[in-house]
């Protein structure tokens, strides 16, 4: 009995093996239009920009610069990133067919630490650009590769919050799911596409700079945020708040603007790990619609 469900089991594997899902014809070949090839192509994005992001961080650092840091090891990880980063990105190009060119990424990162800082955000916004994004696509194979990909980013963001002293598993039970939009946006700042490059076909939401007025993380419900936006770029209007997205929770707190293009609003509870914060007056349940998301920005609670 046991001999049969081991071979039932070894031949299952290994027909598996011989036709990984990812990998069958129907997707590898330029099938994919429509929407599911804009979240696919703005997914290809924020892997290349991952992929440049740990390359640079290689380029930066050695191991003794992440051993003064308080990091040791670290470097071993980089390098395991940076393979990862290329089979996500390279299986994602072969589906769209090709036609990428690399893009011009900066990052505001000159130390060990901020690049394990920022890199922990990176993730947080790959991995719920993929929970958002999965809600939408059609093409089952497409889904399933979504899928194996953000539980990848997942295991990354832990280690790094991990070797970053913050709570290890970012939200408390549930990751979060950001819109198409939501995601591009907060990744937009540090990449440059050329034109030959297929359009990302998302809404482009001004960032906002979010930051708790004292403290170090884990933070408390009701610690006060500051939050900045550029006035030239973002005008919030009175009925204008804030809405935290953690877990699965979309929680809205009030703006008090204290100047041109300054605020403050306080943590709300049941926000926890890495938040992403929007600027909006709306007021309704589920993902803020596109034209209502007016700044984007996040902190990080724990
Ligand atoms: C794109 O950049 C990555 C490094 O981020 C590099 O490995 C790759 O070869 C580049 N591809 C092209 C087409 O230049
Ligand atoms: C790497 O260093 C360059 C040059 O100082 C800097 O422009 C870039 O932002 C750094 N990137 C990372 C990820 O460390
Ligand atoms: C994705 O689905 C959500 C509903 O789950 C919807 O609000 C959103 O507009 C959709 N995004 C796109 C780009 O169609
Ligand atoms: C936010 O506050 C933390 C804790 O005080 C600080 O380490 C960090 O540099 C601040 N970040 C910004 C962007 O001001
Ligand atoms: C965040 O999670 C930690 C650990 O579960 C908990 O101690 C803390 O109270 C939570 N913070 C908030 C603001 O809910």
């Amino acid at each position: 009995m046991k001999t049969t469900i081991l071979l039932t089991i070894a031949a299952l594997a290994s027909s598996a093996v011989a036709t990984p899902v990812l990998l069958s014809k129907r997707w590898s070949y330029g099938h994919i239009a429509g929407l599911d090839y804009s979240i696919l192509n703005l997914a290809r994005n924020l892997e290349s920009l991952e992929l440049a992001y740990w390359n640079q961080g290689l380029d930066n650092f050695t191991e003794a610069d992440f051993e003064a840091a308080g990091y040791p090891g670290f470097r071993t990880y980089l390098e395991l990133f940076r393979d990862q980063e290329i089979a996500h990105f390279t299986v994602l190009n072969d589906a769209l067919g090709g036609g990428f060119t690399n893009c011009t990424y900066t990052f505001p990162v000159t130390t060990p630490e901020m690049l394990l800082a920022m890199g922990q955000v990176v993730t947080t916004v790959g991995e719920g650009a993929f929970i958002g994004g999965v809600a939408n696509l059609t093409d089952s194979p497409s889904r399933q590769t979504g899928g194996s990909i953000l539980g990848n980013e997942a295991r990354q963001n832990s280690l790094l919050r991990q070797f970053l002293g913050l709570n290890f598993f970012n939200a408390v039970n549930f990751d979060t799911p950001l819109t198409a939009s939501q995601a591009y946006s907060l990744a937009a700042p540090f990449f440059d596409c050329p034109s030959s490059n297929p359009p990302i076909e998302f809404h482009l939401i001004p960032p906002i700079l979010a930051n708790f007025t004292a403290g170090t993380p884990p933070h408390n419900a009701g610690d006060e945020i500051t939050v900045k936006w550029d006035t030239k770029k973002v005008n919030l209007g009175d009925d204008v708040h804030i809405q935290f997205l953690g877990d699965v929770y979309s929680i809205k707190a009030p703006l008090t603007q204290t100047g041109p293009g300054v605020g403050t609003t306080n943590l709300p509870e049941y926000i926890n790990g890495t938040s992403i914060l929007v600027a909006t007056n709306f007021n309704g349940k589920g993902p803020i619609p596109d034209g209502q998301n007016f700044g984007i920005g996040y902190v990080v609670v724990a």
